[in-house]
């Protein structure tokens, strides 16, 4: 053992006895962001750094600390992509997406990439389910967005969501504010991080952000973007909490969420898990990004929420309800003859979607019954010499220990189990 190699630090293997339980959340979610009118997308695991340097944000931790950045042979800089959002609009963008109808409604489920300090709930390549509403400015869309949010939660049975929601502005009323935050920040920079200092200048909304404990208790007190709103970000942001509140959507103002990435405007919000303190999804209103990456003037709204995150609560949620799909049915056969018969049978059966098991590694009569039992399958068919020759053989239903004649033909075998 000491000699095997184990996966990279922040990367996990996913095994058949969780593969499973995924695919019944990926199913119930892709399910109901169909029900919203959203479609699949998938683009590249790497793309050209510069679209997370203009996306993402030169200042942003994201761009500066964590990125899986290399250049390939051929020269070029490559990035992992950290996040979903700029590959899309890049996607968008390329694929003259803009040109059907609006709002175009897209969401994935990809692997991300960050290099991070790895902890509780914290990987190096995780999985986001995110999606994005590319063409509405309308706080409908907002607000249709915290709403798909929330139901994925209920869907999967999860409880103890908080929905925290904050509004950071757009360009224009940002300056004032800007202004403001500088004079607050500038009378104690000196005893700011040093990656705080370096951001004074270029994006001071930033610092606001950094996880220092130092410098989040020198900003207790920072002025806030609420009370700087322009008029039109005000009313936006009344309009998504009344829609909210008569959504029946609980949730609470914190003008404390700025967001790790500097694409977002206006509306911006993070589900917490309220058990574990952690983010399990986060988004908000991003109106610039598609200018930023050369587009036209496009405004959008999105989120992600952190699979593996998303998982644990499921698990702890409804983890022992969610059933692996056991084999209809085993097939019992241990001499030549007879082993050809169960392969025919297993082949028919199998195209008939029925979940056949059937030796593959030479077990004794007894040990296939053991086996069997092991993988708890549902029925038992036995096929020896006798029931070869006659035809018929008799399946034992595993439960209820009962047993019925029937003849070694698939159409008959159905019938049976069903
Ligand atoms: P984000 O807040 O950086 O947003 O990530 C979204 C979610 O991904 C987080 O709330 C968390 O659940 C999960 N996550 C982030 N980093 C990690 C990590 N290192 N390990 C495990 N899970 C993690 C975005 O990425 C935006 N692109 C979301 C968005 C879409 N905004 C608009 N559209």
């Amino acid at each position: 053992m000491s000699n095997t190699i184990q996966c990279p630090k922040g990367t996990k293997d996913l095994l058949p006895e969780d593969t499973f339980k995924l695919q019944y959340v990926e199913k119930k979610v892709s399910r109901l962001l169909e029900n919203y009118g959203f479609k699949e997308i998938r683009v590249p695991v790497f793309e050209y750094t510069e679209l997370f340097s203009r996306g993402v944000g030169e200042t942003t931790d994201v761009v500066q600390k964590e990125m899986y950045t290399f250049e390939d042979k051929g020269g070029r800089s490559i990035t992992l992509r950290p996040e979903g959002t700029a590959g899309v609009i890049r996607a968008y963008l390329e694929n003259g997406m803009a040109s059907r109808p609006s709002p175009v409604k897209l969401w994935y489920n990809m692997a991300m990439y960050r290099y991070e300090n790895v902890q509780k709930g914290r990987l190096r390549e995780f999985h986001q389910i995110g999606l994005e509403l590319i063409g509405s400015d309308s706080y409908l869309a907002d607000v249709e967005t915290i709403l798909i949010g929330k139901r994925i939660f209920d869907t999967l049975g999860i409880q103890n969501i908080k929905v925290n929601i904050n509004s950071i502005g757009c360009p224009k009323c940002r300056g004032e504010y800007q202004k403001v935050l500088k004079e607050f920040i500038g009378k104690n920079l000196d005893r700011y991080c040093d990656d705080c200092k370096s951001r004074f200048e270029k994006n001071p909304m930033r610092i606001l952000d950094c996880k220092q404990e130092t410098c989040k208790k020198l900003n207790t007190n920072a002025p806030q973007m609420l009370d700087y709103l322009c008029e039109e970000c005000k009313e936006h942001f009344e309009n998504v909490k009344t829609a909210l509140k008569r959504q029946d959507i609980n949730f609470a103002i914190d003008s404390g969420i700025v967001r790790g990435l500097d694409y977002y405007t206006k509306t911006v919000f993070e589900f917490i898990d309220e058990n574990s303190g952690l983010t399990v999804l986060g988004g908000g209103r991003y109106d610039g990004l598609v200018e930023e990456l050369g587009g036209t003037y496009t405004p959008a709204v999105g989120f992600a929420t952190g699979v593996e995150r998303l998982m644990e609560m499921v698990e702890v949620a409804i983890g022992d309800q969610i059933q692996e799909r056991k084999p209809d049915l085993y097939i019992v056969s241990c001499e030549q003859a007879e082993n050809e018969k169960a392969t025919q049978l297993a082949e028919e059966l199998r195209n008939k979607d029925i979940f056949v098991e059937r030796d593959l590694v030479g077990r004794s009569f007894n040990a296939q019954m053991k086996y069997a039992d092991r993988i708890s399958a549902k029925n038992l068919l036995v096929i020896g010499a006798n029931e070869l020759q006659s035809g018929i053989g008799k399946i034992k239903n595993m439960s209820t220990r009962e047993e019925k004649e029937c003849k070694l033909e698939a159409e008959e075998i159905i019938r049976y189990l069903k």
